[in-house]
């Protein structure tokens, strides 16, 4: 049984796999993402582990720029973000604060209890504070995820999941592997098709796995949460676009199934951790994909872009 009742659970393990919904949930009675609790987590969390994002105005034209915040402290920090245009980005919540790591798995333990087929491996959450305005463009994610909507009004945008016209099968492959950021090409035609809803606190959005997907601010500061999970078929998912990208790279494969069931995702999965397996005793550096920091915010005047020397 469920310990906690912070969801209304109205979907089925099918709707999470099939096709972007909302339902409406409590977190914000836990009194966790007031002022108070936000500048504390500010200054406790590890700032490595916490990215400052600023952005255009153009959903179409994608200018994500990564900043240094690390002279301001959690008050300034949030006070920059009210008054700016910054994203913050606060990752791994589950490993640096204890009352975090009891929600995310109080939520996870009660969709387990109220969805059967539900289960939710290798839970993490980022906490998620931006401006009035801030954006986010076209992207996609790697696993699954819940975005917890807790202050202001937010606009979401979800795609429809497993289509080539809105992500490649190839493009998703180079996100997994690592070869290519999670932002994607944008067009506004694609709007036609989205689930689209103004997201307010005490609402949550999710979408299947590397769907597609857009936000923009629409008033006030805006708090969410968003947890990430994989479930084992979203496991086997990320293991069979990671052997499709060998096969189609290396050994010249087209057209390559994405069914993760059956006995040619078990032969494909295998021959590609042989290959990883020979690969790990020659092991190349991975070049990764990181944003340059390319603005810095002072404390003399934390709202304020300063752009660093090229
Ligand atoms: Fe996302």
């Amino acid at each position: 049984m469920s310990a906690s009742n912070l969801i209304d659970c109205t979907f089925s393990n099918t709707d999470l796999e099939k096709k972007p919904l909302t339902v409406n949930h409590r977190l914000v009675e836990t009194g966790l993402f007031d002022d108070e609790h936000l500048i504390r987590i500010l200054d406790t969390h590890p700032r490595d582990c916490l990215n400052v994002h600023t952005m255009g105005v153009d959903e179409t034209s994608n200018q994500w720029r990564e900043g240094d915040a690390s002279t301001l402290s959690g008050e300034q920090l949030l006070n920059a973000t009210k008054a700016g245009r910054l994203w913050l980005n606060v990752r791994n919540m589950a490993d640096h604060h204890a009352e975090f790591t009891k929600l995310i798995n109080d939520i996870y333990d009660e969709i387990q209890a109220k969805t059967p087929g539900f289960n939710a491996l290798e839970r993490s959450a980022n906490l998620l504070i931006s401006s009035p305005r801030a954006l986010v463009y076209y992207h996609l994610d790697i696993p699954c995820n819940m975005l917890w909507h807790m202050r202001g009004v937010k606009r979401v945008w979800a795609y429809p999941p497993y289509n080539e016209r809105y992500v490649t099968q190839q493009k998703v492959e180079d996100v997994i592997c690592g070869v290519s950021n999670e932002e994607l090409d944008y067009q506004p035609e694609f709007d036609q098709e989205a689930m689209v809803v103004d997201l307010q606190p005490g609402q949550m959005v999710t979408w299947p796995q590397n769907t597609p997907h857009r936000v923009s601010n629409v008033e006030g500061l805006n708090v969410s949460l968003t947890t990430e999970h994989l479930t084992p078929k979203a496991r086997r998912r990320i293991k069979l676009f990671r052997a499709n990208r060998f096969m189609r790279h290396t050994l010249g494969y087209k057209n390559l199934s994405q069914n993760t069931e059956g006995l040619d995702y078990g032969a494909k999965v295998l021959a590609y951790s042989v290959v990883r397996a020979w690969q790990k005793l020659f092991p190349k550096k991975s070049e990764g994909y990181y944003y340059p920091v390319t603005f810095k915010l002072d404390p003399s005047n934390p709202a304020k872009i300063q752009d660093l020397a090229k």
